[in-house]
């Protein structure tokens, strides 16, 4: 029995969804452990495209267990929607989707806040998704949030509330803004709104380590990725939770002794949406032919996806920092079209090449990346899910990126589509798989 932890290696959007989709028929259970609807994981069968925020990408499995970890900041009403989507696409949760009764909640106030803390003159703006994300995971560590849990006790809930909507009500004064919240009124709608919660609520880390117990295996999705993780990111241009893979432990309540490996999900190139440092972002017309091969377009926003070239200090950083057992890398098709591929090996700070990366923002944009380049392969990959069939010089793509970081390249992938997938044999991933459950579906 393997626990698996799948963590985005770069700053989000790495096909992490593809990924977990993909692992989770070699696993029991799929749990989520950071973030909320801020995450968009599309994934492609068949024809059939689901884009899943706050459920886990094992649901689309049918004998599958997916748990919203209490790491989660959840709001109600994107998952009802997102369950209700699932549910006409005939993808039934009933009975296998479970949240922690520790996930705090996101209410509307939550987005308010947000909103006058992007737009006030005092602060960097960031750039989010503006579902309410930051402002809860604040309340969360501000020892004010609300709990899933807290929806079974109404009268606590309703008190709990209404000093919340007094402080926010306070603050949002205090900015200026003419808004009014009623707590009263919020109360009893989210008490509506959330009967559908009641019966997926669970003691999440309970619930896991008695399954763990019990010889069942858990793959553990990380959303965002590694350098927007609030600690170890590219603060503050980050997001509000432990994207890392630490992040599984805290984010679900489970032991690091259970944890039997790590795979780290990283494009074939480097994307990042919002604003803050990006030191191989393309501004050009090469940028623009990796967003439009790649569409690169947010799944939750629609922004445009600032686009450039692989960025191997940042992976050396993940791969350290994430303790990486092996990479995936996706999107290798996405430049099949290309004559040559700079990648970069190091930054080069005041003209000397730096090993540890930069902390502060100032100095991030001091950082000037140190190009290879590499032959591109000019032929489609599109599709292969045999790593023979790879044209040699996408090969020795992966090779060069295998050997600068130390680590082997377990999966490739080919295309959006669950198939479009390259297992290579032979590979820690490989062996940590075959401990774990044999693919049911
Ligand atoms: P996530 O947030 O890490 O799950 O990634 P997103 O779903 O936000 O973004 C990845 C996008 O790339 C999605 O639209 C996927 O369907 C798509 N995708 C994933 N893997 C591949 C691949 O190998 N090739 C291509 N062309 N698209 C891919
Ligand atoms: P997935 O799971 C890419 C970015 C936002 C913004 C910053 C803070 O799909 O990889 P937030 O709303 O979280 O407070 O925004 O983080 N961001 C993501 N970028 N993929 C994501 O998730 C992201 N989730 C948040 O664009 O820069
Ligand atoms: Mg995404």
């Amino acid at each position: 029995m393997s626990n698996l932890i799948v963590v985005g290696a770069q700053w989000g959007d790495e096909g992490k969804g593809k990924v977990v989709d993909f692992l989770a028929g070699h696993f029991d259970i799929v749990a989520r452990y950071n973030g909320g609807n801020n995450a968009g994981h599309t994934i492609a069968i068949g024809s059939r495209q689901f884009v899943l925020q706050l459920v886990p990408s094992g649901i689309l499995r049918p004998d599958k267990v997916a748990v919203i970890g209490n790491g989660v900041v959840v709001d109600p009403v994107a998952l009802r929607n997102e369950i209700e989507t699932l549910e006409q696409k005939g993808i039934s949760t009933a009975g296998r989707l479970f949240v922690s009764n520790r996930a705090h909640l996101i209410f509307p106030y939550h987005r308010l806040v947000e909103t006058e803390l992007e737009n006030s003159p005092w602060r960097s703006k960031i750039g989010t998704t503006a579902r309410g994300i930051g402002p809860a995971y604040e309340d969360k560590i501000g020892r004010r949030g609300i709990r899933a849990g807290d929806i079974t006790e109404e009268a606590e809930f309703r008190c709990l509330l209404e000093m919340a909507v007094q402080e926010k009500q306070a603050l949002l004064r205090a900015w200026g803004s003419k808004v009014l919240l009623d707590a009263a009124a919020l109360a009893a709608e989210s008490l509506r709104l959330c009967e559908f919660l009641k019966p997926m609520l669970i003691d999440a880390s309970a619930y896991l380590q008695a399954e763990m117990k019990a010889g069942r295996s858990v793959l553990f999705e990380g959303a965002q990725g590694t350098m927007l993780d609030v600690d170890h990111g590219t603060y503050p241009y980050v997001t509000s939770s432990s994207a890392t893979a630490g992040g599984a432990c805290t984010g679900l309540g489970v032991p690091p002794t259970r944890i039997s490996g790590v795979v780290g999900v990283s494009k074939a190139y480097t994307t990042r949406v919002g604003a803050g440092p990006f030191p191989t972002e393309e501004n050009g017309a090469a940028g623009d032919r990796i967003r439009e091969r790649g569409r690169e377009f947010g799944s939750v926003t629609g922004r445009s996806r600032r686009c450039g070239w692989l960025d191997l200090p940042v992976l050396r950083y993940s791969a350290a920092l994430n303790g990486l057992d092996s990479l995936i890398i996706t999107k290798l098709d996405v430049l099949d079209e290309l004559d040559e591929i700079p990648v970069c090996t190091d930054y080069e700070c005041d003209g000397a090449v730096r090993k540890e990366l930069p902390v502060r923002s100032s100095a991030w944009e001091q950082a000037r990346p140190v190009y290879r380049t590499l032959p591109g392969w000019r032929q489609p990959t599109a599709g292969i899910t045999r790593y023979e069939e790879l044209p040699p010089a996408a090969r020795d793509y992966l090779e060069f990126i295998s050997n600068q970081l130390g680590l082997e390249v377990s999966i490739v992938s080919t295309g959006p589509e669950r198939t479009q997938t390259i297992v290579r044999g032979g590979t820690r991933l490989e062996k940590l798989l075959a401990g774990s459950s044999p693919p049911r579906t």
